[in-house]
């Protein structure tokens, strides 16, 4: 039997993503039902180091589900990456009295929480990142709400190149992932989608396919890009130099970023935060939640880090199909 604990953190790092809020939430509302007292953690790890703590209570997030962003905020902290750093932050959950701390993050968080655990913080990681790339997991907070972002303003700039009979290039988030430009593409009926973990088609290729779409009396062309395969601009200007086809570039930024979450976000959100409590509670340290095969599971944070997230195949194939 482990020793009941009285006292957890929970702080949110990295990029934000919609749904935080809901696992925050979650958190602090199991643990109080459990007579545990919530300490919240704001800016990620910089707010950890430098001890900006305070208590929560039930309070404190009534009213958050629906809200983009992390009432928490959040940050990347370039202390946290060295060795004093992260004694610090551990040195500080114990000044809080903090046993254990749940952080919600995308994988650079989740090599935050191993490093602590290490120094004998016990941590529960739950996967917040809109990008999809944590390869232990079918499902990561905040990716839902993006692709629909992403899926709403590509149907709008569909409308008006379908209307200009124009090419049209939107560039989606995911520096190192392709799931939202892929994810986007099927659902907005793409015609093309290039995606970091593909090698890109030359410009002659690309071009070759506009051509034999405009031939098949196609009205536009579609091509959903992910940021890391970047040089969408570029593409669009040698595209209307090869085909004479006007063509446009749209970078929809952050703006998938923000905005109320879905239903399944907030839904995988709050059991996560459950979840990331009970097993604090049953003296566990250095694991992360993750939705796998339809059942929440939860994996060694090195092991979890050590898997390759593959683009999956079949979806590539398929957008290709449907494309014709
Ligand atoms: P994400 O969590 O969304 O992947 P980052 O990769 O930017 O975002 O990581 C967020 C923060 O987590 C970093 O700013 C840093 O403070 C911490 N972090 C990232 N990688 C490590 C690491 N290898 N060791 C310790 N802390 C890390
Ligand atoms: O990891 C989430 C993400 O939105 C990526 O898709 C994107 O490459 C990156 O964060 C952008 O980071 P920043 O907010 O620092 O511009």
């Amino acid at each position: 039997m482990s020793k009941k604990i009285s006292t957890i953190g929970v702080l949110t790092s990295g990029g934000d993503a919609p749904g935080m809020n809901a696992a925050i939430r979650s958190v602090v509302r199991t643990a109080i039902s459990k007579g545990i007292k919530v300490m919240g953690v704001r800016k990620g790890y910089n707010g950890l180091i430098n001890g900006d703590i305070f208590e929560m209570n039930t309070k404190s997030v009534s009213d958050t589900i629906q809200r983009g962003g992390t009432i928490l905020q959040t940050a990347r902290c370039a202390q946290f990456m060295t060795e004093d750093g992260q004694r610090r932050a551990a040195e500080m959950c114990r000044v809080f009295g903090m046993e254990g701390l749940v952080v919600i993050g995308g994988d650079g968080s989740l090599q935050g929480a191993e490093k602590l655990s290490k120094l004998g913080i016990n941590t529960i990681g739950i996967p917040g990142t809109i990008d999809l790339d944590i390869a232990c997991t079918d499902y990561t907070i905040g990716f839902d709400t993006a692709v629909n972002t992403a899926m709403e303003a590509i149907n709008k700039i569909r409308d008006t190149s379908t209307s200009h009979e124009r090419c049209s290039i939107v560039e989606v988030m995911g520096r190192h992932s392709g799931y939202i430009a892929l994810w986007s593409a099927i659902s907005n009926g793409a015609e093309m989608v290039l995606i970091p973990e593909k090698e890109r088609p030359s410009d002659e290729e690309i071009v070759k396919e506009i051509l034999e779409s405009k031939k098949k009396g196609k009205k536009h062309f579609l091509i959903i890009a992910a940021e890391g395969v970047g040089g969408s601009e570029q593409l669009a200007k040698k595209i209307e130099e090869l085909t004479g086809i006007e063509t446009r570039a749209s970078i929809l930024g952050h703006l998938q970023r923000g905005g109320s979450p879905s239903a399944l976000d907030r839904l995988h959100a709050s059991m996560m935060g459950a979840i990331a409590v009970e097993l604090l509670c049953e003296g566990k340290s250095n694991r992360v939640i993750a939705y796998r095969d339809g059942k929440y599971v939860d994996f060694d944070i090195n092991e979890a880090l050590q898997m390759k997230k593959t683009i999956n195949e079949k979806m590539y194939e398929v957008s290709k199909i449907l494309s014709l």
